[in-house]
C-alpha cells in the first residue's frame, strides 16, 4: 500500500474509535510519562485506577521524587513488576534533582535521561509537544508487519531499526500525537494478535497479511 494513504486511513479509523483516556487530555509530560510506565505491562482498565491514585497523591514529578519509596511501592501494590515502581521513583528523582522538575523538552534530550527509553521518549515528545516522532511497541510491530508484509524477526535490533524508520515515514507532521494514539489503539483493539477483525479493517484490500492469509504468521518472532 502507498505510504501516503496509511496515516489518513488510520486517523479516519481513530476518529470513529477514539477512547478518551485521562492521560490523553493532558499535555503535562509528567502525567504522560507516568501513564506510559503504568501501561507498560498493564491493560488500560487495570492501569486506570493506579494512574488516578498516583496523580492525586503525587500531582507533580517533584512530589513523587520527594516521596518515601515505601509509599510509592504501597501505591503500586497489585500492579506487579515492582521494579517499574522503583525505576519510576528513581527517574522522578533525576528529573527533580538534575532538571529542576522539568522534563527535557525534546525526544533527543529525553532519550539521554537514564530510565527513559526510545518508546517512552517518543510517547512524551509526541503527546506533550506534538513532536513528529513515532512510538514503536508491540502493537506497532504487529500492525506494520501485517499491512506491509514485513517478515523481519521483531526480536532483532535490525527489526527495531526497520520498523522505527517506517513508522517515522508514516507519521504525519500535523497530527503526530493522534497518529501514535491511533496506531496503539488499532493494534490493541482491532489488529489484535489472535483473530484480528479483518472484516471491518480500514486497510482491507491493501493489507499484505490479509491478502496472503498470513495474519497468524506476522509479526515474525523467533523463539530464543
Ligand atoms: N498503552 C500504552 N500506552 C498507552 C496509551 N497512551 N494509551 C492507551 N494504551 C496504552
Amino acid at each position: 500500500m502507498r505510504l501516503e494513504s496509511f496515516a489518513p486511513r488510520l486517523l479516519h479509523w481513530y476518529d470513529e474509535h477514539r477512547r478518551d483516556l485521562p492521560w490523553r487530555s493532558t499535555t503535562d509530560p509528567y502525567r504522560i510519562w507516568l501513564s506510559e510506565i503504568i501501561l507498560q505491562q498493564t491493560r488500560v482498565a487495570q492501569g486506570m485506577p493506579y494512574y488516578l491514585k498516583f496523580t492525586e497523591t503525587f500531582p507533580t514529578v517533584t512530589d513523587l521524587a520527594a516521596a518515601d519509596e515505601r509509599d510509592v511501592l504501597r501505591l503500586w501494590q497489585g500492579l506487579g513488576y515492582y521494579s517499574r515502581a522503583r525505576n519510576l521513583h528513581a527517574t522522578a528523582r533525576i528529573v527533580a534533582d538534575e532538571y529542576g522538575g522539568a522534563f527535557p523538552d525534546s525526544y533527543a534530550k529525553l532519550v539521554q535521561l537514564k530510565g527513559i527509553g526510545p518508546y517512552t521518549a517518543a510517547a512524551i515528545a509526541s503527546f506533550a509537544w506534538k513532536e513528529k516522532v513515532a512510538v514503536v511497541d508491540g502493537n506497532v510491530f504487529r500492525v506494520l508487519s501485517r499491512i506491509f508484509g514485513i517478515a523481519t524477526d521483531i526480536a532483532t535490533p535490525a527489526a527495531k531499526k526497520e520498523f522505527t524508520e517506517l513508522a517515522n515515514r508514516l507519521i504525519p507532521a500535523d497530527h503526530p500525537d493522534l497518529f501514535n494514539h491511533a496506531i496503539m489503539d488499532f493494534g490493541a483493539t482491532q489488529c489484535v494478535p489472535v483473530s484480528p477483525v479483518c472484516l471491518f479493517c480500514p486497510f482491507a484490500g491493501d493489507c499484505e497479511a490479509q491478502a496472503t492469509g498470513r495474519q497468524a504468521e506476522l509479526p515474525v518472532k523467533e523463539k530464543k
